[in-house]
C-alpha cells in the first residue's frame, strides 16, 4: 500500500508541532462531553455562564475551552450562546466510547507494550464493568440509521430476503435495514457476551421475531457457516478492522465456500483514504494496540475479494460515512 502524506484543512504549519498539541483540544472535548456540557449544549444553546452554572463549574475558563472547540469547529457560537452542530450531535456517543478508550489505553500502557514487545491488548474482552460495553454499544448504534441507508441503497439488497450480519453487535444495523427491507430475515452473529445487549434492543421492538442472534467467535467460525448456508446478503461492518490479516482472510475464504451463488458480500470499514489523513487514518493506532495491525485501503479489500474468486468486487466512498463500503457477489 503506498502511503502519501497528506495535511488535514485544519492543520497549518508544522506537522510534529501540530499533532503535538491536538491532544489539548481531544481532552477539552473529552472533558465537555463526559461532563455533560456538550449534551447540556445540544439539548438547549446557552451562554457559558447560564452552563456552567447548570453544571456548577467555573464560567471563565469554560467559556475559553469552549471558543477553543468554536475555532477548532466542533463548536458554533452566536453572540453569547454556544450551540452543538448536527455532526458534533451525532458523534457525541462515540466521544465518551474514545474517552474510556484513550483512558483504558493510557493506563494499560497499550501501544508501549505492543510496539516494544508485541504484546496487544483488547479493551472489549478486558475493561472491567458493564458501563463499557453499554457505550461501547451505543457509539456503534449511533451510526446504524446511516450506515443502513447507505448498505441498501448502494449495496444492492433490494431483493434480499435472508441477511447475516457479521458482527452484527446488539443488532442496531440490522434493525434500520429491517425497516427498509420489511420481508427480510436477519441473523446477527457475534461473540455470546454481546446476546444480553441484542435481547435489550429485542426488547424495545414491536415484531422482534425476524431477527435472531447467533453467537460465534468468527476466528473460528462454526455456528456463522450453518446459518450463511443460505443467505442472500451478509454484511460485515466494522469488524475486519478487529480481525488479524490472516483471520480475515481465513473467514473470507470460508464464506466463499460456504455462501449461494448470487448472494451480495458487503464489507463496511474504516479504510483508509490514501489521498488523505482522516479519522480512519488515525484509527490504525487502535489497531496497533489491538494487534490486528488493520491498514487496509479500500482498493486491497477489492483485490483481496478478487483474489480469493468473489464477483464484481467493487469500492465507494460517501460524503456522510467515514469509511468505505467495498460489495462483492459469491459467483
Ligand atoms: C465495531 S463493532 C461493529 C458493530 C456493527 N457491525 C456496526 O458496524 O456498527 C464490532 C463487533 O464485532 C464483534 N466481534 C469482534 N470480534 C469478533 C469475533 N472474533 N467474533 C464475533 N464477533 C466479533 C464485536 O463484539 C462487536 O460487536
Amino acid at each position: 500500500m503506498t502511503i502519501v502524506s497528506a495535511q488535514p484543512e485544519a492543520q497549518k504549519g508544522n506537522a510534529a508541532m501540530y499533532w503535538s498539541m491536538a491532544y489539548k483540544v481531544s481532552d477539552a472535548l473529552m472533558l465537555l462531553t463526559n461532563g455533560g456540557a456538550l449534551a447540556r449544549l445540544a439539548a438547549q444553546p446557552q451562554t457559558a455562564p447560564a452552563l456552567a452554572d447548570r453544571l456548577g463549574w467555573q464560567a471563565d475558563p469554560l467559556a475559553t475551552v469552549l471558543d477553543v472547540l468554536v475555532r477548532a469547529g466542533v463548536l458554533e457560537r452566536q453572540d453569547d450562546t454556544y450551540q452543538v452542530p448536527a455532526a458534533t450531535a451525532a458523534v457525541l456517543p462515540l466521544i465518551v466510547m474514545e474517552s474510556q478508550v484513550r483512558q483504558w489505553h493510557a493506563a494499560n500502557q497499550s501501544l508501549e507494550k505492543m510496539v516494544q514487545q508485541g504484546v496487544a491488548a483488547d479493551p472489549l474482552s478486558q475493561i472491567p464493568g458493564a458501563s463499557y460495553l453499554d457505550n461501547y454499544q451505543a457509539a456503534m448504534a449511533a451510526s446504524a440509521r446511516a450506515l443502513a441507508l447507505h448498505l441498501f441503497r448502494h449495496g444492492g439488497l433490494a431483493k434480499a430476503r435472508k441477511v447475516v450480519d457479521i458482527g452484527g453487535a446488539d443488532g442496531a444495523v440490522s434493525v434500520q435495514l429491517g425497516q427498509l427491507m420489511p420481508v427480510a430475515a436477519f441473523a446477527v452473529v457475534d461473540r455470546p457476551p454481546v446476546a444480553a445487549h441484542f435481547q435489550r434492543r429485542m426488547a424495545t421492538l414491536a415484531q422482534p421475531e425476524r431477527f435472531r442472534f447467533v453467537a460465534d467467535d468468527v476466528t473460528r467460525p462454526d455456528a456463522l457457516l450453518a446459518v450463511a448456508a443460505d443467505a442472500d446478503a451478509v454484511i460485515i461492518s466494522n469488524l475486519l478492522h478487529l480481525l488479524g490479516a490472516r483471520h480475515i482472510r481465513a473467514l473470507l475464504l470460508a464464506l466463499k465456500e460456504v455462501l449461494p451463488s448470487g448472494c451480495r458480500v458487503l464489507v463496511y470499514d474504516q479504510f483508509i483514504d490514501p489521498a488523505q489523513f482522516d479519522a480512519a487514518s488515525m484509527m490504525v493506532i487502535d489497531w496497533v494496540n489491538l494487534g490486528s495491525l488493520f491498514d487496509l485501503c479500500d482498493g486491497d479489500m477489492v483485490a483481496l475479494l478478487d483474489t480469493l474468486g468473489y464477483a464484481d468486487a467493487a469500492a465507494r466512498r460517501f460524503p456522510l460515512l467515514p469509511g468505505a463500503l467495498v460489495g462483492a457477489t459469491i459467483p
